[in-house]
């Protein structure tokens, strides 16, 4: 009997499900495999990318499952070649058309891009698409506090989420309280740091006290900070153990264990220093 998962609400009132599923890295020949498999375990929210190369896959699965369109929550990202707002609308249409959908559930600016461009010309693309209703929510990604502050400054749609890299090695409280104060809900990605807190000997002790791995102690601790999720994994038995996280509850003695593995310790680049624009 796959997990229920909550859904969080939006800005807008859209409903997002707590915890999905991330297709980062995950080859696009055999994407819509595994995106089936993720289905058969019971996620119902798949995060993908332009920049991952495997929407087409995502589409594809849901096409093969049979499930509605409305049973899926779907986001996708702009890719960083695609800020200037003409190459958004295009970059948009193709996204639609790999995932073989009429809309998406959330589409948001994947980097910054400080030193490339303006964003807010990108968001102001992205509020245009909004505006057509083939989008149901907007929001951005690696924003730091300082970017969100610039488009409240200069826009009129409050993004609905920011993704950005969060685990127990970089906990993120002070641009997570931001959000919370501003309507904007926190994508947790990389959850688990790519594996790199696995073998944290704190996850592994709260796990032996409730029987679980630290993987699923590390994702319980998101979800009770309220965060969205989407840990990515292409191997059948870790979809079941990344959802079994709905019969069990860390202490507060637990999470603040967990807090206190804070260490700044980024796997990915920092948002303000990282200006790749891909060449194809
Ligand atoms: N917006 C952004 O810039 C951005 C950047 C990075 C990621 N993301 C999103 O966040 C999602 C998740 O992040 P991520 O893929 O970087 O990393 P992650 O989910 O933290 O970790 C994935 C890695 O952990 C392994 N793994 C997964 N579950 C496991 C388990 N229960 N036990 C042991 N190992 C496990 C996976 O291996 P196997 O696949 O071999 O099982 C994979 O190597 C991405 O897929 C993507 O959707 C967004």
């Amino acid at each position: 009997m796959p997990a229920v998962v909550p859904n969080l609400t939006l800005n807008n009132g859209v409903e997002i499900p707590q915890l999905g599923f991330g297709v980062f890295q995950v080859e696009p020949a055999r994407t819509a495999d595994v995106v089936l498999d993720a289905f058969d375990a019971g996620y119902r929210h798949i995060d993908t990318a332009q920049m991952y190369k495997n929407e087409a896959g995502v589409g594809e699965a849901l096409a093969r499952s049979g499930l509605d369109r409305s049973d899926v929550f779907i986001t996708s990202k702009l890719n960083n070649g695609f800020h200037e707002p003409q190459a958004a609308h295009d970059a948009f249409e193709r996204t639609l058309e790999a995932l073989g959908t009429p809309y998406v559930d959330l589409f948001l600016i994947h980097w910054p891009l400080p030193k490339v461009g303006d964003f807010v010309d990108t968001w102001q693309a992205l509020e245009a698409l909004y505006a057509t209703g083939r989008i149901r929510a907007i929001g951005v990604s690696n924003f730091h506090e300082h970017h969100l502050r610039r488009l409240a400054e200069t826009s009129t749609v409050t993004p609905a989420v920011n993704q950005i890299e969060v685990h127990p090695y970089l906990s993120q409280n002070p641009l997570r309280a931001y959000g919370r104060e501003h309507g904007i809900v926190t994508e947790a990605w990389s959850p688990i740091a790519q594996g790199k807190v696995l073998g944290d000997p704190e996850l592994v002790r709260i796990g032996g006290a409730h029987g679980r791995t630290p993987a699923q102690v590390a994702l319980r601790w998101h979800l009770q900070r309220g965060d969205v999720v989407f840990p990515k994994t292409t191997h059948r038995e870790r979809m079941d153990e990344n959802l079994a996280l709905f019969d069990f509850e860390l202490a507060e003695e637990e999470m603040a264990a967990i807090e206190a593995l804070d260490r700044g310790m980024r796997t990915g680049p920092d948002p303000d220093e990282f200006n790749w624009v891909p060449q194809d």
